[in-house]
């Protein structure tokens, strides 16, 4: 029997996203009810979907490995593969078994339904139809091979994690073996409510309303007698335990619902990735990580503060908030608009700042941040990167990805020259692996006029949120002229550098 999935459980258990399945309900190959699609529908559209290609044997591999020790591993628990085997088997059995139910349920509904509209039916009559419907029920056509395999995969699937549904925002995300809450939400790409990361602060306080939770971090953070009671408990120390929670999250709607804070991280490596740019990767205490949106901006310094040192800059962060340990940033060689960070800069390209050094990071700065309805992405989006603005344009990119929002992309990003477009490489990846994403490189000796020109190509840009971001003379002009040529300035997004 057929049965309705939401979208994002559809997403899980065939293993593409939900942006592909959403393409193929707008191009009427999938029939959308209430948000809801079939699994006949899903089997007809992927047919191949089975254990491999979900993904979900690799996962449950390291949720194994980070749940037990190796010891008890080797002695106590099956092989990886028996255990896969074991867990698909039973999913199997478990799906045979609710569909011979169903069928069981349809006869004994009929047979009252019968009884109900012909009352004087004698207990012959009840006996013959009963072995008829009998009959039919044993002789039923054993399920396709790939409804059973999909049903099984559905069944290990939920053995292996925990749907959450978060309130009031009605967002969801999964939480796989045994990560915490606060971990889970956040790779969704929500933005809760955090401090330490730790146990300690309790500002990731939220309240189950349905479903059970279980501790798996310490804590010191104390909760009251009256919080315990009405379910609160700390995201970062619990995860889910049943298939199904209800939680309600505090979550930050805007930039302003995120504090400055000054961590000090370590450097964990300086890339040259082109002569005139570093991508330069900080590394914060598991403790004290960062909490920013993507396509904020922090500054950095090499004193402990951060603030009002001699040597710092400020730039934006190129990763993405669901990894809140390890942040990127993109610094460019000579950054004549911004004298103040001109000894940071040549520090840094002078070798004197080096993997192992301590950083300190303050921030998060800026409200460029992708624009959200209920906390979701609602039109198209188009990233316009002039040189370094691929920085905060790729940390906005990974965040759309993690919220695996259904809009399409389409990136342009524009350079006087090809080593200006840094990490090209990058841009191709998201275009070849993901549907409905587009890149276009614009190399041109007047890119902001170029950049413009093929913005004003796009078919789809008077529906879009356009996110521009560059040097900031550039990023002026290119603003203007693409409102002279009639974009919406609540639609244009822009961050100059
Ligand atoms: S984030 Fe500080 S206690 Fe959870």
């Amino acid at each position: 029997m057929s049965q309705l999935l939401t979208l994002s459980r559809a997403a899980h258990l065939t293993g593409v996203s939900r942006a592909v399945l959403q393409k193929r309900v707008r191009e009427g190959e999938l029939t959308s009810f209430d948000g809801m699609v079939s699994t006949d529908d899903l089997l007809s559209l992927f047919p191949d979907t089975c254990l491999e290609d979900t993904g979900a044997f690799e996962k449950m591999v390291s949720i194994r490995d980070d749940a037990f020790a190796k010891r008890l591993r080797e002695r106590v628990l099956p092989t990886q593969e028996v255990l896969s085997q074991r867990l698909f088997e039973q999913g199997q059995e478990m799906a045979e078994l609710r569909r011979h139910l169903t069928r069981y349920h349809s006869l004994i509904d009929g047979l009252r339904k019968h009884i109900d509209t012909t009352p004087a039916l004698s207990a012959t009559e009840i006996a013959r139809l009963l072995d008829e419907g009998l009959a039919v029920v044993l002789a039923s056509p054993a399920p396709v091979p790939a409804q059973k395999n999909l049903d099984a995969v559905d069944a290990m699937l939920k053995v292996m994690s925990s749907h959450v549904t978060v309130k009031p925002s009605g967002r969801e995300f999964y939480v796989d073996g045994p990560e915490t809450l606060l971990k889970a939400s956040l790779r969704a790409g929500l933005s809760p409510n955090y401090g330490c990361g730790n146990g300690n602060c309790g500002m990731c306080k939220a309240r189950v309303v349905d479903g059970e939770v279980r501790q798996v971090a310490n804590s010191d953070y104390v909760l009251t007698g009256p919080e315990k009671s009405q379910g609160y408990m700390l995201m970062c120390s619990c995860t889910a335990v049943s298939s199904n929670v209800v939680l309600e999250v505090l979550e930050a709607g805007t930039a302003e619902d995120i504090p400055e804070q000054t961590v000090m991280t370590k450097v964990r490596s300086v890339d040259r990735v082109s002569d005139e740019v570093i991508r330069l990767h900080l590394q914060t205490p598991r403790t004290n990580r960062l909490r920013f949106l993507a396509g904020q901006r922090a500054t950095l310094g090499l004193a402990s503060s951060g603030q009002g040192n001699d040597s710092h800059g400020e730039y934006s962060i190129a990763s993405c908030p669901c990894d809140d340990r390890n942040l990127l940033f993109h610094i460019p060689r000579l950054d004549e608009r911004r004298p103040a960070s001109a000894d940071f800069s040549a520090r840094l390209f002078g070798g004197q700042i080096k993997p192992g050094q301590e950083l300190s990071v303050w921030g998060p700065w800026g409200d460029f941040v992708l624009a959200r309805e209920n906390g979701i992405v609602v039109r198209p989006l188009v990233f316009a990167a002039i040189d370094t603005g691929f920085a905060p344009i790729a940390s906005l990119i990974e965040h759309a990805l993690a919220v695996d929002t259904e809009e399409s992309m389409s990136l342009l990003w524009a350079s006087a020259t090809e080593g200006g477009l840094y990490l090209a490489n990058q841009a191709r990846a998201w275009a070849e692996a993901l549907d409905g994403f587009s890149y276009q490189p614009v190399v041109s000796p007047a890119p902001v006029e170029a950049l413009v020109a093929a913005l004003l190509q796009l078919p789809n840009l008077a529906a879009s949120d356009v996110y521009l971001a560059g040097p900031v003379e550039l990023i002026e002009s290119a603003k203007a002229a693409l409102l002279a040529a009639g974009l919406q300035p609540e639609r244009l997004h822009s961050q100059g550098l």
